[in-house]
């Protein structure tokens, strides 16, 4: 918080705050080649979840109380055993090289800067191995596109585990790419095949499949065919049932936990089948257009399988006070993702760093308005539903 006022209010340099999202997205789009800032805008459809996931939060308002000693915070919580010094991580994001050039590795570092654990995308157009060697002794987790071949996913989880990642997080809500109007609209398709995916071609079962197709073509030798080839692997299409989480256990002894859950049927089979956590997700309004707001499902979610399963929630994260609502309302953690992003995209990894260190500032002093000093005492019970006519 003190640095974001010297720098602010002080040193009279705008800083890069979270508070107001608008914000960033206009000196994104200024600042940001039209394809890399619109991938990161896009929702699916009309763009009708995304808003929801912004709407639900202003449905819930937090009743504070005063006159109790909050300080000094405490806002660290245990997941799966690992203290973290934050509530918050990194939610995966793919193809970083469309924003900026210092890509996941950026990022990577703006998290390793703040103790904000790092999720790593499959899609990522930095290698597991080289985020591993930049970020050496930071929380790292591994976020899984499923491939329906056993044989590539038993190898990108060998590469995640071998490199220090502690969690895997499988997305189940991308089997495929959903129908994103900006990304047909605009140029970055053309422009995601060109880069291709350092990540899926540095894969060594990936590169010999690619070989085995291509009479012994490397996929640098033909990057638009290999994006393709890396694509159909990732997003396979919806080639996996809950009978499959057998397999990932047999290739991953971590904690599993899965992505893109919005129904309390889901997340009883998720416990049911010995997962981990959840993350209560829509993808932040980039799959399904239409699929309920996050916010609007997690209080009966964590009611069915809470004391199962650590749930935890994205989509629509923008602020402080958001991160206290999720909180409240039963998420042990939340991830963020479009803020930092824009924050990669206006300055690399000073503006990532420079987004995450708002948004704990932010989360720091609401939890201090609200009474909270330490992560526990945010219950239901300092919230209240307020509907609002329009
Ligand atoms: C994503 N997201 C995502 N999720 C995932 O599991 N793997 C991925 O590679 C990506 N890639 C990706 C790219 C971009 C540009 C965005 C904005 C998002 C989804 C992400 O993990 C998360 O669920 C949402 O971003 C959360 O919503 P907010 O915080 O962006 O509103």
């Amino acid at each position: 918080l003190r640095t974001v006022v010297q720098k602010g209010l002080l040193a009279g340099e705008l800083p890069i705050v979270t508070t107001n999202p608008s914000w960033l997205e206009e000196q994104a789009k200024k600042k940001m080649n039209r394809a890399g800032f619109e991938y990161i805008l896009g929702g699916a459809g009309e763009s009708s979840t995304m808003d929801a996931n912004r709407l639900a939060f202003r449905q819930w308002k937090i009743v504070p109380r005063v006159l109790k000693p909050t300080t000094p915070r405490d806002l660290s919580v245990t997941l799966f055993g690992h203290k973290y010094d934050v509530p918050v991580l990194m939610a995966p994001v793919g193809v970083n090289s469309l924003f900026h050039k210092d890509k996941e590795i950026g990022v990577a570092q703006a998290c390793a800067a703040l103790n904000v654990p790092f999720t790593m995308s499959t899609v990522a157009q930095t290698t597991i191995e080289d985020i591993a060697a930049a970020v050496p002794d930071s929380p790292k987790w591994f976020q899984l596109y499923w491939p329906s071949d056993e044989e590539t996913t038993a190898s990108l989880l060998k590469r995640a585990k071998d490199n220090g990642f502690t969690a895997l997080v499988v997305t189940l809500d991308t089997w495929t790419l959903a129908w994103r109007p900006h990304d047909l609209d605009s140029a970055n398709l053309p422009f995601l095949l060109g880069e291709g995916c350092a990540n899926g071609f540095a894969d060594p079962v990936v590169r010999r499949k690619f070989a085995e197709m291509s009479d012994g073509g490397t996929p640098e030798d033909n990057i638009v065919q290999a994006s393709v080839y890396w694509i159909g692997e990732a997003f396979p299409g919806s080639s996996h049932s809950w009978g499959d989480i057998k397999i990932l256990k047999k290739y991953w002894d971590g904690p599993i936990i899965l992505k893109g859950i919005l129904s309390v049927e889901d997340a009883e089979l998720a416990a049911e089948h010995g997962v981990d956590g959840i993350i209560v997700s829509n993808h932040g309004g980039r799959q399904l257009d239409g699929a309920v707001a996050t916010l609007d499902v997690l209080p009966e979610i964590v009611d069915a399988v809470g004391s199962r399963v650590t749930v935890m929630m994205d989509s629509g994260i923008r602020t402080g006070a958001d991160i206290v609502k999720a909180l409240a309302l039963g998420a042990k953690a939340v991830l963020v993702g479009r803020p930092v992003v824009y924050g990669l995209g206006i300055n690399g990894k000073e503006g990532a760093e420079a987004v995450l260190a708002g948004l704990l500032a932010d989360l720091d002093l609401t939890m201090g308005f609200a009474g909270a000093k330490r992560v526990a005492d945010l219950k239901r019970s300092l919230l209240r539903r307020v509907k609002y006519p329009g």
